[in-house]
């Protein structure tokens, strides 16, 4: 079996928790370490026994590393990510890009000028859902389509928005 890809989770909320268990899952990929602040993260680092970092410059000390996931707040997205992508390390960035459209254009230059991967996290398309209507548009069942109007509405829990990052400018869409 060829060897497995080696790849860090920086921001370990709700969002990178969820790529820890797919990665544990995974036989292509290993967890090979985190990066956080949070007392959680060194709960995390002792059940998984992997290094935790507490910022982007000790991880990209430390050797092995092929892949980030990149799940912090967003108005950390560009800090992070360009200092991955500098030093030619594939990131899978978690959505939305960036908090404004010049940081959003920052990171995709950097991936651009230094040759590396970015990938943003839009896991919604590969649910089976939206694949199976893809595919049913694909093979033309729907006849001609002139337009579309697909709404999905998602519930948060009050305690969502005690993390104040969320509730501040560029926290997320404009319900929040
Ligand atoms: N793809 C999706 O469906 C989806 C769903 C939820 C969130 N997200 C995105 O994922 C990202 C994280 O959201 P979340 O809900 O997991 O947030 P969260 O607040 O639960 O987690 C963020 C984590 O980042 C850590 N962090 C903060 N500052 C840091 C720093 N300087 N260095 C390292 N770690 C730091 C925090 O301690 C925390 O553990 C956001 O960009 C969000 O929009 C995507």
């Amino acid at each position: 079996m060829s060897k497995k890809i080696n790849i860090s989770i920086v921001g370990t909320g709700l969002m990178g928790l969820q790529h820890i268990k797919a990665i544990k899952k995974s036989k292509k990929a290993n967890l090979h370490s985190i990066v956080d602040i949070s007392n959680n993260a060194k709960n995390l680092s002792k059940k998984y026994k992997i290094p935790l970092y507490s910022n982007v410059s000790e991880l990209l000390n430390s050797k092995k590393l092929d892949a980030v996931i990149v799940a912090t707040p967003n108005q950390l997205h560009e800090k992070h990510t360009v200092s991955f992508l500098k030093n030619k390390i594939p990131v899978l960035l978690e959505k939305p890009i960036s908090d404004n459209i010049q940081s959003a254009k920052k990171i995709i230059s950097s991936a651009n000028k230094n040759k590396t991967p970015l990938l943003i996290g839009y896991h919604r398309r590969h649910n089976s859902i939206v694949s199976k209507v893809k595919d049913i548009i694909n093979k033309d069942k729907l006849g001609n389509i002139v337009s579309a109007n697909v709404l999905c509405w998602l519930y948060k829990h009050k305690a969502y928005y005690n993390e104040k990052w969320r509730v501040r400018k560029g926290g997320g869409a404009f319900r929040n």
